[in-house]
C-alpha cells in the first residue's frame, strides 16, 4: 500500500472514531442563491445562542469571499487558509469576540488562495472535533450553492439549515440543495429559515412551494425552522457594521432569530435525546 493510500485510511479510522465520539453539534448555514442572508443569519444566530448561555464558534467558510470580519467590524491576523496551508491549527485561529462567541474568519480576494480539496475539508472536520468540547454548538457559514466542496461540508455536518427568501429563484435554488443532499443519502437534518419576508404569508407560501416540491420530486421534507422579517432594522445593522440582535435586540427581525434559536435547541436536545450514546 502506497503511503498516500494508508494516510487517507489512518485519516478515515480517526475521522469515524472522533464523529462517534462527538454530538451532534456542527450546524451549516446554506442557500441555493447567493445574498439570501446567510451571512447576517448565522452570525445573528450565532449570537442569539450564545446570548443564551451557549458556547459558539462561528466560522467563516466561504472560502476568499469571506465577509463576516466586515459585518463585525473586526481584524483578525488568523485566518482560515493559514490552517488550510498546515501554517497555523485550529486552535491559533480562533478569535475572542465576546465570552461565549469565538470566530474563525476567512481570506477575500486571494490570488493564491490555497486550493481546498474534499480530504482538506476531512482534515477541517477532524479539527473541529478536537476543539468541539469547548462549545455547544459549531456554526458554519457557507459559500452559495453547493460545488463538489461545499456539497461535501454540508454531508458532514449535522446540520443543515439552508436560509432562502420568498423569490421563486431562491426557492428553486434551496430545492436543489435538498435534492443535492438527498442525491448523497446525507443523514445531516435539513431545516429552512425563510428571510426577507414582508408578511406571513410571504414565508408561509415560501416554505410550501419548496416543500410540496421536495415531497413530490424528492420524498424528503425540510423542516420550517421560522421566518425574518424583511427589515429596515436589519439593513442598518449591516451598514452601522453591528449585530442587529446586540445594537437593536428589540427590533421585529432580532426577536425572529431570537426565536429560532430557543427553537433549534429545543429541537438539539430532543434530536440528541433520540440518538444513543451521543451527548447533549
Ligand atoms: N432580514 C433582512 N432585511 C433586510 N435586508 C436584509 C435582511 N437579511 C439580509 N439583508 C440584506 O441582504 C444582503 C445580503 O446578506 P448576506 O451577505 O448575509 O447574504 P449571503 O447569503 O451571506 O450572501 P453571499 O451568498 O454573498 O454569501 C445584506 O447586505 C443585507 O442588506
Ligand atoms: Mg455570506
Amino acid at each position: 500500500m502506497n503511503e498516500q493510500a494508508s494516510r487517507l485510511i489512518q485519516l478515515r479510522e480517526l475521522e469515524v472514531r472522533e464523529n462517534i465520539l462527538s454530538s451532534s453539534k456542527i450546524i451549516s448555514v446554506c442557500s441555493g442563491k447567493g445574498g439570501t442572508g446567510k451571512t447576517f443569519f448565522a452570525a445573528n444566530f450565532a449570537q442569539s445562542l450564545a446570548g443564551l448561555g451557549k458556547k459558539i464558534l462561528l466560522v467563516d467558510l466561504d472560502l476568499n469571499f469571506s465577509n463576516l470580519n466586515v459585518l463585525l467590524n473586526q481584524t483578525s491576523d488568523s485566518l482560515l487558509s493559514e490552517f488550510f496551508e498546515q501554517r497555523k491549527s485550529l486552535q491559533e485561529i480562533i478569535f475572542d469576540y465576546s465570552g461565549n462567541l469565538n470566530l474563525i474568519f476567512g481570506d477575500s480576494g486571494r490570488n493564491d488562495y490555497p486550493r481546498v480539496s474534499r480530504e482538506i475539508i476531512n482534515y477541517f472536520f477532524i479539527s473541529l472535533n478536537k476543539v468541539i468540547d469547548r462549545y455547544d454548538y459549531i456554526i458554519l457559514d457557507s459559500s452559495a450553492g453547493a460545488d463538489e466542496i461545499t456539497l461535501h461540508q454540508l454531508i458532514k455536518s449535522d446540520y443543515n439549515i439552508i436560509v432562502t427568501s420568498p423569490e421563486p429563484t431562491a426557492i428553486m435554488d434551496a430545492y436543489v440543495v435538498v435534492k443535492l443532499l438527498s442525491s448523497e443519502n446525507s443523514s445531516s437534518l435539513k431545516f429552512v429559515v425563510v428571510n426577507k419576508c414582508l408578511d406571513k404569508t410571504d414565508a408561509d407560501s415560501a416554505f410550501s412551494n419548496l416543500t410540496l416540491a421536495t415531497k413530490h420530486f424528492l420524498g424528503d421534507s425540510p423542516e420550517f425552522l421560522g421566518s425574518i422579517s424583511f427589515d429596515a432594522d436589519a439593513h442598518k445593522s449591516i451598514l452601522n457594521q453591528q449585530l442587529l440582535v446586540r445594537e437593536n435586540p428589540d427590533s421585529k427581525s432580532a426577536k425572529e432569530i431570537k426565536s429560532i434559536a430557543n427553537q433549534f435547541v429545543t429541537i438539539n436536545q430532543v434530536a440528541n435525546i433520540s440518538r444513543p450514546g451521543q451527548i447533549i
